[in-house]
């Protein structure tokens, strides 16, 4: 039940700190370490190449999630859209491994992918939210996500919870690899949801971004350099679909190679600035767009900031920082679909778990 909230996205997005905190308990054996099944992490190990599918807002996750599992565990990992993996399969290495997202558990296109590498004799981890799901009872390991039921269409809490979950399965399979991390994953973990909690009290700043930048504009861009596109591949995913704004998100290199000809007066770019070994290259992206008239609208992180910037988060761990830099765009989102009256929980042509191809 939605109870005092008048949406569910909103009730949701404000669950995030508390799933964070779910998740690192679900996650923990009694020493307090991190741990995942056996059989999962032998599954990693085993693995020369990990494929991960999903779609939509899962598919975002597992982009960002692809940085996790390279980074920790020097896996190789290729990431695809369910519905183009079908049609148009890559060339496999010798020993794949599968990992499907998704939240419903339940989509069509992915499950089309899950019969077929079934069917070649590879090896499935599905990670979702629902227990029982199909792609949980097709696959041979699933990894729960703790989030709770999503029910507003636009998936929030679950992209966090995700985006939680491959950094718990890259940190552990890690650690069972050898490979000393500088970080302590359930302490940062806990940073992010006390970060989560600061910017689910900042609403309002939030709101008055939407108004100030969206209210009237047709389109908008999402800019970032690294893990920040990514994340703003998913904020105009997030915005597009209940705010019907045509909305972009683009990495700030690419700028000049097409997209910087649609900038004019007062199209509102939003950059993303919290990664420090780009942040003077995303800096000047940001003055190309303004220099040619555009609204930009920068959410940089705390020790990158520059004067002027619109809103800045916590700092939390560097590679983490998709886990709280997503709630800004989610918030912004809310917001501008809440402005323009739009039904925010169902937006039109849409449904929560697309079970067709
Ligand atoms: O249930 P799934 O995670 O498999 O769903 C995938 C997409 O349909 C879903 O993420 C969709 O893009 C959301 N509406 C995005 O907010």
């Amino acid at each position: 039940e939605k109870g005092t909230y008048p949406h569910y996205m909103l009730k949701e997005i404000d669950e995030q700190p508390l799933v964070m905190r779910k998740i690192i308990q679900s996650y923990q054996d009694e020493q307090g370490a991190l741990t995942i099944d056996q059989e999962i992490i032998q599954a990693m190990n085993n693995a020369d190449r990990i494929y991960i599918i999903a779609a939509g807002t899962s598919y975002h996750a597992g982009l960002v999630g692809k940085q996790f599992i390279e980074k920790m565990t020097k896996i190789p990992v290729e990431v695809h859209i369910s519905s183009e993996f079908g049609y148009n399969m890559p060339l496999l290495s010798e020993k794949p491994l599968f990992i499907f997202i998704s939240q419903s558990g339940e989509t069509a296109d992915s499950r089309a992918v899950l019969v077929n590498i079934k069917e070649m004799g590879y090896k499935a981890i599905t990670m979702t939210n629902v227990p029982g799901s199909t792609l949980s009872r097709e696959a041979d390991y699933t990894l729960l996500l703790h989030a709770g039921p999503e029910i507003a269409v636009a998936s929030t809490k679950a992209y966090t919870a995700q985006l939680a979950v491959l950094a718990i399965l890259a940190a552990v399979t890690a650690k069972n690899r050898g490979i000393e991390l500088r970080l302590d994953l359930s302490r940062e973990l806990g940073i992010i949801a006390n970060a989560m909690e600061v910017l689910c009290d900042e609403k309002e700043e939030f709101e008055t971004i939407a108004r100030g930048f969206l209210s009237v504009t047709r389109n908008a861009f999402f800019i970032g350099r690294g893990l920040d596109f990514y994340v703003g591949l998913e904020g105009a995913l997030k915005l597009k679909e209940i705010s019907y704004i045509q909305a972009e998100g683009f990495a700030g290199g690419e700028l000049k190679h097409g997209t910087i000809a649609l900038i004019e007066e007062g199209t509102p770019v939003i950059a993303l600035a919290t990664q420090e070994s780009v942040n003077l290259n995303l800096r000047s992206n940001v003055q190309e767009v303004a220099a040619r008239g555009a609204n930009t609208c920068i959410i940089s992180m705390k020790g990158l900031e520059v004067e002027g910037d619109t809103f800045v988060i916590p700092a939390v761990h560097e590679l983490l920082t998709p886990l709280v830099s997503v709630i800004p765009l989610q918030l912004i989102s809310y917001y501008a679909a809440l402005h323009r009256d739009c039904d925010v929980d169902k937006p039109r042509n849409l449904a929560k778990s697309v079970t067709v191809e």
